[in-house]
Protein backbone atom coordinates (compact mmCIF):
# COMPACT_ATOMS: atom_id res chain seq x y z
CA UNK A 1 0.00 0.00 0.00
CA UNK A 2 3.44 2.36 -0.10
CA UNK A 3 1.46 3.88 -3.47
CA UNK A 4 -1.21 5.24 -1.16
CA UNK A 5 0.92 6.09 2.21
CA UNK A 6 4.25 6.74 0.66
CA UNK A 7 3.45 10.22 -0.26
CA UNK A 8 0.07 12.53 -0.27
CA UNK A 9 0.81 13.29 -4.03
CA UNK A 10 -1.71 10.69 -4.49
CA UNK A 11 -4.65 12.20 -2.62
CA UNK A 12 -3.62 16.09 -3.60
CA UNK A 13 -3.97 14.93 -7.04
CA UNK A 14 -7.74 13.28 -6.07
CA UNK A 15 -9.05 16.05 -4.74
CA UNK A 16 -7.47 18.82 -7.27
CA UNK A 17 -9.36 16.96 -10.32
CA UNK A 18 -12.34 16.92 -7.97
CA UNK A 19 -12.18 20.33 -7.62
CA UNK A 20 -11.93 21.17 -10.71
CA UNK A 21 -14.50 18.86 -12.18
CA UNK A 22 -16.79 20.38 -9.86
CA UNK A 23 -16.62 23.97 -10.62
CA UNK A 24 -17.08 22.98 -14.57
CA UNK A 25 -19.94 21.46 -13.89
CA UNK A 26 -21.25 23.81 -11.33
CA UNK A 27 -21.25 26.11 -14.04
CA UNK A 28 -21.75 24.19 -17.33
CA UNK A 29 -25.87 24.09 -18.14
CA UNK A 30 -25.60 20.13 -18.55
CA UNK A 31 -23.25 18.92 -16.07
CA UNK A 32 -24.92 15.03 -16.00
CA UNK A 33 -21.79 13.47 -17.59
CA UNK A 34 -19.34 15.42 -15.49
CA UNK A 35 -21.60 14.53 -12.50
CA UNK A 36 -21.15 10.56 -12.94
CA UNK A 37 -17.05 11.37 -13.29
CA UNK A 38 -17.09 13.31 -10.49
CA UNK A 39 -18.26 10.99 -8.02
CA UNK A 40 -15.72 8.74 -8.72
CA UNK A 41 -13.29 10.75 -8.15
CA UNK A 42 -15.20 11.11 -4.58
CA UNK A 43 -14.35 7.67 -3.58
CA UNK A 44 -10.66 7.87 -4.69
CA UNK A 45 -10.62 11.29 -2.26
CA UNK A 46 -11.72 8.50 0.08
CA UNK A 47 -9.67 5.72 -0.57
CA UNK A 48 -6.44 7.73 -0.72
CA UNK A 49 -7.29 9.99 2.10
CA UNK A 50 -8.68 7.21 4.36
CA UNK A 51 -5.38 5.24 3.47
CA UNK A 52 -3.60 8.09 4.90
CA UNK A 53 -5.55 8.40 7.69
CA UNK A 54 -4.89 4.49 8.57
CA UNK A 55 -1.05 5.65 8.46
CA UNK A 56 -1.12 8.60 11.02
CA UNK A 57 -2.86 6.26 13.36
CA UNK A 58 1.04 6.26 14.40
CA UNK A 59 1.41 10.10 14.65
CA UNK A 60 -0.68 10.72 17.77
CA UNK A 61 -3.22 13.25 16.69
CA UNK A 62 -6.15 11.50 16.50
CA UNK A 63 -8.07 14.62 17.32
CA UNK A 64 -6.81 16.85 14.46
CA UNK A 65 -7.30 13.71 12.07
CA UNK A 66 -10.71 13.06 13.08
CA UNK A 67 -11.45 16.81 12.21
CA UNK A 68 -9.67 16.83 8.88
CA UNK A 69 -11.64 13.07 7.75
CA UNK A 70 -14.90 15.09 8.90
CA UNK A 71 -14.17 18.21 6.84
CA UNK A 72 -13.23 16.23 4.03
CA UNK A 73 -16.62 14.57 3.74
CA UNK A 74 -18.24 17.77 4.43
CA UNK A 75 -16.77 19.15 1.49
CA UNK A 76 -17.90 16.08 -0.66
CA UNK A 77 -21.44 16.41 0.62
CA UNK A 78 -21.63 20.40 -0.15
CA UNK A 79 -20.15 19.71 -4.06
CA UNK A 80 -22.83 16.95 -4.61
CA UNK A 81 -25.57 18.89 -2.50
CA UNK A 82 -24.98 22.20 -5.02
CA UNK A 83 -24.52 19.71 -8.17
CA UNK A 84 -28.14 17.81 -7.10
CA UNK A 85 -29.92 21.28 -6.02
CA UNK A 86 -28.90 22.84 -9.37
CA UNK A 87 -30.21 19.60 -11.21
CA UNK A 88 -33.89 20.27 -9.67
CA UNK A 89 -33.29 23.80 -10.08
CA UNK A 90 -33.14 24.72 -6.80
CA UNK A 91 -31.15 27.63 -4.65
CA UNK A 92 -27.58 26.92 -4.33
CA UNK A 93 -26.35 29.97 -2.20
CA UNK A 94 -26.28 28.37 1.22
CA UNK A 95 -23.91 24.93 0.34
CA UNK A 96 -21.83 27.47 -1.65
CA UNK A 97 -20.91 29.36 1.62
CA UNK A 98 -20.78 26.53 3.44
CA UNK A 99 -18.35 24.36 0.50
CA UNK A 100 -16.13 27.73 0.60
CA UNK A 101 -16.23 27.38 4.25
CA UNK A 102 -15.02 23.56 4.86
CA UNK A 103 -12.58 23.79 1.97
CA UNK A 104 -11.05 26.24 3.54
CA UNK A 105 -10.99 24.48 6.99
CA UNK A 106 -10.24 21.23 5.04
CA UNK A 107 -7.24 22.82 3.52
CA UNK A 108 -6.38 24.55 6.65
CA UNK A 109 -5.88 20.99 8.44
CA UNK A 110 -4.48 19.01 5.69
CA UNK A 111 -1.55 21.52 5.93
CA UNK A 112 -1.08 21.74 9.38
CA UNK A 113 -0.94 17.86 9.56
CA UNK A 114 2.41 16.44 9.76
CA UNK A 115 2.63 14.09 6.23
CA UNK A 116 3.38 15.96 3.31
CA UNK A 117 3.44 19.75 3.21
CA UNK A 118 3.61 20.98 6.48
CA UNK A 119 3.77 24.74 6.12
CA UNK A 120 1.07 25.99 8.01
CA UNK A 121 2.43 23.72 11.52
C1 LIG B 1 -12.30 17.60 -1.11
C2 LIG B 1 -11.91 17.00 -0.02
C3 LIG B 1 -10.51 17.07 0.54
C4 LIG B 1 -9.55 18.06 0.43
C5 LIG B 1 -9.64 19.41 -0.30
C6 LIG B 1 -8.37 17.58 1.15
C7 LIG B 1 -7.18 18.30 1.29
C8 LIG B 1 -6.02 17.80 1.84
C9 LIG B 1 -4.76 18.51 1.96
C10 LIG B 1 -4.51 19.95 1.52
C11 LIG B 1 -3.87 17.69 2.54
C12 LIG B 1 -2.39 17.98 2.86
C13 LIG B 1 -1.52 17.44 1.74
C14 LIG B 1 -0.05 17.64 2.04
O1 LIG B 1 0.29 18.12 3.13
O2 LIG B 1 0.78 17.31 1.17
C15 LIG B 1 -4.55 16.45 2.85
C16 LIG B 1 -4.00 15.38 3.51
C17 LIG B 1 -4.75 14.39 4.11
N1 LIG B 1 -6.09 14.11 3.90
FE1 LIG B 1 -7.35 15.18 2.75
N2 LIG B 1 -8.63 16.34 1.68
C18 LIG B 1 -9.94 16.00 1.34
C19 LIG B 1 -10.61 14.85 1.69
C20 LIG B 1 -10.14 13.91 2.60
C21 LIG B 1 -10.90 12.79 3.13
C22 LIG B 1 -12.34 12.45 2.74
C23 LIG B 1 -10.08 12.15 4.01
C24 LIG B 1 -10.36 10.92 4.85
C25 LIG B 1 -10.99 9.88 4.37
C26 LIG B 1 -8.82 12.85 4.04
C27 LIG B 1 -7.71 12.49 4.81
C28 LIG B 1 -6.46 13.07 4.72
C29 LIG B 1 -5.30 12.65 5.51
C30 LIG B 1 -5.30 11.57 6.56
C31 LIG B 1 -4.23 13.48 5.12
C32 LIG B 1 -2.79 13.47 5.66
C33 LIG B 1 -2.61 14.68 6.57
C34 LIG B 1 -1.16 14.93 6.96
O3 LIG B 1 -0.68 14.30 7.92
O4 LIG B 1 -0.51 15.76 6.31
N3 LIG B 1 -8.88 13.92 3.18
N4 LIG B 1 -5.87 16.54 2.41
Amino acid sequence: MDFLTGSTHLHVTTWVVAIILFLIAALASKSKGLHMVLRLFYILIIITGGALFIEAMDYGQGMNYGIKFLLGILVIGMMEMILVRKAKNKPTTVFWILFVIFLFAVLYYGFKLPMGQSFLA
